[in-house]
């Protein structure tokens, strides 16, 4: 299904995050119908901080081997955009290109930081983020790749006023809809948006912080997108130190054995009975 659609279904849909050809693989055989390519978790898998130490063609090219390892729709996060409203063009304008189905913009400055790190992070004004908007929608190439606003009000601790304030200029503006993020544990700030919002546009969460909220709630509150944004990195981050600490101790990969992927798995996973069959068709005995 593509994003455009996932969006405007009545159903809540998740996302789960990738930030490589093979998570993106990992994603989508899953069952998942929607990847999220988070710009925390490209960062960390590429040994960086999640505050635009990479360039906006760093993350392109990561997207362009999950889009070519995949079949369901990419939701790459942009960050502010990388710069200005023409870097934001320049962005929409090679992700349409690799065949990613969205973007995420942000409305904090340039560079970004993570919304869980402690420092203030200024947010830029209504009418600066609303250009970037603009811009994303008039770069796109087709008419399926959408445009999410994403407000970070609540995370430096405005209220829910201003959430509103930007939500409803960001949709005016022409974004395909607005994910509002939070930082709290539980989901009170997301449902006062929610009361003042009155289904004006498509809502997309991350729940990285409220992850128990129960998924009834999200069907509740008409949320279109839910996204796990960090889950198979963080995953991967605790079986890679487990395998090599014991790798390490034992001299050995013997005992670990058990708990790893074969290597015949790994071969599936990148479709080499596909070679094969290729083999026969076009080499020459
Ligand atoms: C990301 O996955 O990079 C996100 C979500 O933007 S968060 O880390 O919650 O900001
Ligand atoms: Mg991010």
């Amino acid at each position: 299904m593509k994003l455009k659609e996932i969006l405007t279904r009545k159903e809540t849909r998740y996302a789960l995050e990738a930030h490589n050809g093979i998570s993106a693989k990992i994603v989508e055989q899953a069952g998942f119908e929607i990847i999220w390519a988070s710009g925390l978790t490209i960062s960390t898998s590429l040994g960086h901080r999640d505050c635009n130490e990479l360039s906006w063609t760093n993350v392109c090219d990561i997207v362009e081997y999950m889009v070519d390892a995949t079949n369901i729709p990419i939701l790459v996060d942009g960050d502010t955009g990388f710069g200005n409203f023409n870097n934001v063009r320049e962005l929409v304008k090679k992700l349409s290109k690799y065949g990613a189905a969205g973007v995420s913009l942000e409305d904090k400055t340039f560079p970004k930081t993570n919304s869980f790190l402690p420092h203030f992070q200024p947010l830029c004004s209504i009418d600066h983020f609303c250009g970037k908007v603009k811009a994303a929608k008039d770069s796109q190439s087709n008419d399926d790749f959408c445009v999410i606003a994403r407000t970070e009000a609540f995370i430096v601790g405005n209220g829910v006023d201003d959430a509103l304030e930007r939500a409803h200029a960001y949709i005016d503006a022409g974004a395909d809809a607005i994910l509002v993020h939070s930082k709290k544990e539980e989901i009170s700030e997301i449902r006062s948006f929610v009361d003042g919002w009155n289904n004006k546009a498509p809502l997309v969460l991350v729940p990285t912080t409220y992850h128990t909220t129960p998924s009834k709630v999200y069907e509740e509150l008409g949320v279109s997108l839910v996204i796990w944004a960090n889950h198979l990195l963080r995953t991967s981050i605790s079986a890679m130190r487990k395998a090599a600490h014991s790798i390490y101790q034992e001299c050995s990969p013997s005992s670990f054995h058990p708990q790893m992927t074969s290597v015949q798995e790994i071969f599936d996973l990148v479709n080499e009975p596909e070679l094969k069959k290729a083999r026969e068709i076009y080499e020459s005995k």
